[in-house]
């Protein structure tokens, strides 16, 4: 390793993120292993060197706001170049590993790391950013890893209330529509003993609640340890008072896992349950691997097994030959479960994926829309009957902190990842305090703290 430490030591990089919560928790062991090579990390754009911007590759749109991104620092790069001889730009994530080397057609772009090199970025930002060259100097580190799980870097993060973990990456589900298993590699795990180290750690630091997170986090096993042993391990760390699981598939979700939850009062009462559509027909194509039926029959256990659970979803409308049968087949599977929230898209056709080479994108964009809209109202009703059905009840909630819109003001989540909006008490973000509701919208309960009620005159 021959770095320029001298230039090391002066670089200050900037860090973007966008996309999903792995996003977020891989942003976290880039500053790990930026800071421990001796990068200073700034969140001021205008003073970094290496600005690094962290990318999603889920949905076309996705791919939009990140060329818009780049479009947007053509001035700054100009600037730097002139008065410090040398910009990096490196697109992390993603984005990066889908496109590889065609992202260099982006004339800011001169790194390329995919989610699997991300040890290897103080090397690759000090060879790219040697200064005066005529040229820009390029690089990529593209490969997945089967092996990788960044175990043993201690992540380097900001929030002091909720800690996401990493406890497996990859999928191999090949869910034909998802450009997940091409971006992210296949299915590891880190050991359960890495992982509990790791949370007693956090729970030392102050943090109240961990997020295990995974592309399939309830494909997690290692070593014999099933997700449910994790689990259980994870809720009996002293000090974690909240324990969250995302993004699960609704295949892994055996028996002793629900019972695991229930069991455990500091594991969430919550799981989001991707349903993706209502359609056997639809179904069989993404390579979903259950009926409606079987959805719903599993729902309904989850109810049984976990009282008060709330389940939200994933939606994808449009699929490729979708029908206005097939979407009310989507419909009456979300009226069916009766979800706390679900998350609706529209089909974007991803490169390289099944569906792209299979079944071409044939439904047109104002049906989509149409089907979009449709859903969102069926669900809205179901939301806001859920929420105010809350009215009148005391829940327990995690402060996580101010609200921006609405000043004097807390918010929070419920144990069912619902928001939570009270006026200010004495209480600190961290601390789980009882509220009681008293109104809701679709997506928000508001209410009031029964131990020191509204203490903020309106
Ligand atoms: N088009 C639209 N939505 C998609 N998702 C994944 N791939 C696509 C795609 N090609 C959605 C799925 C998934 C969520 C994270 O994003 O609903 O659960
Ligand atoms: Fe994508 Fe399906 Fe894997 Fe989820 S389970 S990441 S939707 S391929």
């Amino acid at each position: 390793m021959d770095w320029q430490w001298e230039n090391v030591f002066r670089m200050k990089v900037f860090l973007e993120t966008y996309g999903c919560q792995m996003n977020v928790s891989d942003s976290e062991v880039v500053r790990a292993v930026l800071a421990h090579a001796g990068y200073e990390l700034s969140s001021v754009i205008e003073e970094a060197e290496v600005v690094l911007i962290n990318t999603c590759a889920i949905r076309e749109n996705a791919y939009r706001k990140i060329y818009g991104r780049l479009d947007t620092l053509r001035p700054l790069r100009k600037k730097m170049r002139q008065e410090k001889g040398r910009f990096v730009v490196g697109l992390l994530g993603c984005m990066a590993q889908n496109m590889k080397e065609a992202m260099f057609r982006h004339p800011v772009v001169n790194l390329v790391v995919g989610p699997d090199n991300y040890r290897a970025l103080p090397d690759l930002i000090d060879k790219v950013s040697k200064t005066g060259q005529k040229k820009d100097l390029k690089e990529i580190d593209a490969d997945l890893s089967e092996y990788e799980t960044y175990q043993g870097i201690d992540p380097k993060r900001f929030d002091g209330v909720n800690a996401w973990v990493t406890v497996m990456r990859g999928c191999d589900n090949f869910c034909t529509f998802c450009v997940v298993p091409y971006t992210r590699g296949r299915e590891r795990s880190r050991t359960l003993d890495d992982i509990l180290c790791e949370v007693r750690s956090l729970s030392a630091q102050g943090f109240r609640q961990v997020t295990l997170l995974g592309q399939n986090v309830n494909s997690y096993h290692a070593e014999g340890v099933s997700f449910a042993d994790l689990m259980t391990a994870v809720a009996d760390v002293p000090g974690i008072e909240r324990v969250r699981f995302t993004s699960p598939h609704p295949k892994d979700f055996p028996e002793p896992l629900l019972e695991a939850i229930a069991a455990h009062p500091n594991i969430c009462k919550h799981i989001h349950l991707p349903l993706q559509s209502g359609s056997d027909r639809i179904l069989e194509m993404m390579n979903r691997t259950y009926t409606q039926e079987e959805f719903i029959r599993l729902a309904t256990k989850i109810r049984r097994i976990i009282p008060n659970v709330s389940i939200t979803t994933d939606i994808i409308v449009g699929f490729p030959t979708e029908t206005e049968a097939d979407h009310k087949e989507t419909i009456h599977t979300v009226k069916a479960v009766e979800f706390d929230n679900a998350y609706i898209f529209k089909y974007s056709e991803r490169k390289g994926t099944i569906a792209s080479k299979k079944f071409p994108d044939d439904v047109p964009a104002e049906v989509k829309t149409t089907r979009i809209v449709q859903l969102f109202d069926v669900q809205h009703q179901i939301s806001f009957m859920k929420n105010t059905s809350k009215i009148g009840t005391t829940l327990p909630v995690l402060i996580e902190g101010e609200t921006e819109k609405r000043p004097g003001f807390h918010m929070g989540k419920s144990p069912g990842n619902m928001t939570v909006i009270f006026p200010e008490t004495s209480h600190l973000p961290g601390e789980i305090i009882s509220i009681e509701i008293t109104d809701a919208t679709t997506a928000t309960l508001l209410g009031q703290s029964v131990s020191s009620p509204v203490l903020i005159t309106l």
